[in-house]
């Protein structure tokens, strides 16, 4: 028994594979294998024998067993880890560094702006960027003798030959949303309308397409204190300080009266922009009270209703709050240059999870 006992024992240790555990089951403790052939002998022993040889192979029959058992569970174990070896991936790896595609800083600083005014109650409107020519213009107060027509540089779509009708414009900012936002939604309204706009200039800081966006908030009783705190919500906000000094200089725009250009305090150190802070004034918007006409033109009657609106230059934002010094790099699609100033895609801008992180 003995000998059986380490025979068996040492082929289970050594079995490679359930199959070979198998066969060694099979001979060992099998209903024809060698214990069960011992066991049948038991009949042919004396009683006083048998007692002590029937527990005997009993419990080598048990110790096989169980040696047999312990071995198939280590041999599932050896194949899982090596499944588990093969099949590793290291999830903990970070990210590559060169992402493989990144946010745009016109679109992160679209995201930031959405998000801010979105806070402050403005909802988001688009209009296209082929316009009629009465939409940019004569509904913004802008008569066809306009000087502010040629001040724009506008880029006219081509008309049929005979077609007299006025020809479509690129449009020449992102205004004409007010008009169609009014028309479509009537008041009271607050919206921004942010997007592409087009003009025949080209140098450091014009490019022929770039962005604004447009703010307009029209209800009974709206007011210049409104269109302050707002703007000086949205700049504080935007530039993430803690406080901001605006200066509101009176200009003139035709669909505002009063019309205000509004510079924010910063200063120049180095080169390096600081904002909300120093002795110097950059300008970074044009607003005002809408003008009467323009209202009327939206639909909305001017006798009741009244409002201010507002035009950033979303590009010149981002150069300013990104440390970008040249517009036109924005549109040359350089990979380098996007690598270096594009953001990450998941970090969707929000005002509790930080802007710019
Ligand atoms: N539309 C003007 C531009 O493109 C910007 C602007 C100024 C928009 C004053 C406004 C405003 O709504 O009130 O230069």
């Amino acid at each position: 028994m003995d000998d059986l006992k380490a025979k068996y024992l040492g082929q289970i240790a050594d079995a490679g594979d359930e199959n070979a555990l198998e066969a060694i089951r099979v001979a060992a403790v099998g209903k024809k294998g060698e214990v069960a052939l011992k066991m049948r002998e038991l009949g042919k022993m004396t009683p006083e024998e048998r007692q002590v040889a029937g527990p005997a192979l009993n419990a080598l029959k048990d110790e096989i067993n169980s040696a047999l058992s312990a071995k198939k569970a280590a041999l599932a174990d050896a194949a899982l880890d090596e499944r588990l070896r093969t099949e590793w991936l290291d999830v903990t790896l970070p990210t590559r560094a060169r992402r493989q595609g990144s946010i745009h800083p016109v679109s992160q600083a679209t995201e930031e702006l959405t998000a801010i005014f979105a806070e402050l109650g403005f909802s988001v409107a688009e209009g296209p960027r082929i316009e009629t020519d009465w939409h940019n213009f004569d509904a913004l107060n802008i008569p066809g003798h306009h000087p502010a027509r040629a001040e724009m540089d506008t880029f006219y779509m081509h008309r049929a030959e005979g077609d007299s009708r006025p020809p479509h414009v690129l449009r020449t900012h992102t205004s004409p949303v007010q008009i169609r936002s009014m028309e479509k939604q009537g008041a009271p309204i607050r919206v921004i309308c942010p997007g592409g706009v087009y003009r025949a200039d080209y140098d450091q800081t014009h490019t022929p397409m770039f962005h604004q966006v447009e703010g307009l908030a029209i209800d009974k009783d709206i007011s210049m204190a409104n269109l302050k705190w707002v703007l000086e919500e949205f700049v504080k906000a935007f530039f993430e300080v803690d406080d901001v000094e605006l200066r509101f200089r009176a200009s003139h725009f035709p669909f505002t009266e009063p019309s205000a250009e509004v510079d924010i305090r910063c200063s120049w150190d180095n080169g390096q922009l600081k904002i909300g802070e120093g002795d110097d004034w950059m300008e970074i918007l044009g607003s005002g009270m809408v003008h009467p006409k323009v209202i009327a033109a939206g639909g909305i009657d001017p006798e009741v209703y009244q409002g201010f609106a507002f035009g950033i230059g979303i590009d010149r934002l981002a150069m300013l709050k990104y440390g970008i010094p040249d517009l036109r790099a924005f549109f040359d699609s350089d990979l380098r240059w996007l690598r270096h100033y594009g953001f990450a895609a998941l970090d969707m801008p929000t005002l509790h999870g930080g802007l710019s992180r």
